[in-house]
């Protein structure tokens, strides 16, 4: 059904928010940026579906000191290693209620999802969506994050995600599988 409602909006505008109302289902892209690829991914994603965007901001904005991942003292590393930090993220102005699936984009970072995508995790209900992760990274498969969300989140609907940049019909392949 939510792959029904996500095919249909195809051809609607990225920048325009769907009527998410009754039994109309609608889909939407959520993503946590660095440096701007994964926004550019995200974007891609709202051509292709049609969904509407939306970024999630860490409270306390990362420098460039906190991405330095060779140093073993840097916020990343620290939350890395600390799998239980939970960086705070800015409220995000969404009723996930009106959704029923959800695509959940990051950079990766220590060859899995950045902390603040936990933050995301613990503080929404996503139970019974179909989730959809998708990644930007420099090298590392998405695989890596798929298997760490399903071991930190089993009781979520996972599909298998997608690294991007990926062409349309990759897209629209992965979400129809
Ligand atoms: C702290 C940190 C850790 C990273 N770890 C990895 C990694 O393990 N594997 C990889 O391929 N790329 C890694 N990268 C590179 C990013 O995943 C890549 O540049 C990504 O496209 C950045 O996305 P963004 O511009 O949306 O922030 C890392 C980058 C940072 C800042």
């Amino acid at each position: 059904m939510a792959i029904a409602a996500l095919l249909f909006s195809f051809n609607l505008s990225a920048t325009e928010p769907t009527a998410n109302t009754g039994k109309d289902m609608k889909s939407i892209i959520v993503y946590f940026t660095h440096t701007a690829n994964t926004e550019l991914a995200a974007k891609k994603l709202a051509e292709v579906t049609g969904s509407p965007i939306v970024r999630i901001l860490p409270a306390e904005p990362y420098s460039a000191e906190d991405v330095d991942w060779v140093n073993e003292q840097s916020r990343c590393t620290q939350e890395h290693l600390n799998q239980t930090l939970r960086p705070a993220i800015q409220p995000l102005d969404v009723d996930f209620s009106q959704y029923d699936t959800v695509f959940i984009g990051f950079p990766i970072w220590w060859h899995e999802e950045p902390a603040v995508i936990r933050t995301f995790l613990d503080n929404t209900d996503l139970r019974g969506k179909e989730l959809y992760p998708f990644c930007t990274s420099y090298e590392s498969p998405m695989s890596e994050a798929d298997a760490t969300l399903q071991k930190g989140y089993p009781d979520l609907k996972w599909h298998t995600g997608l690294r991007l940049p990926a062409g349309a019909d990759q897209i629209k392949e992965w979400i129809e599988k």
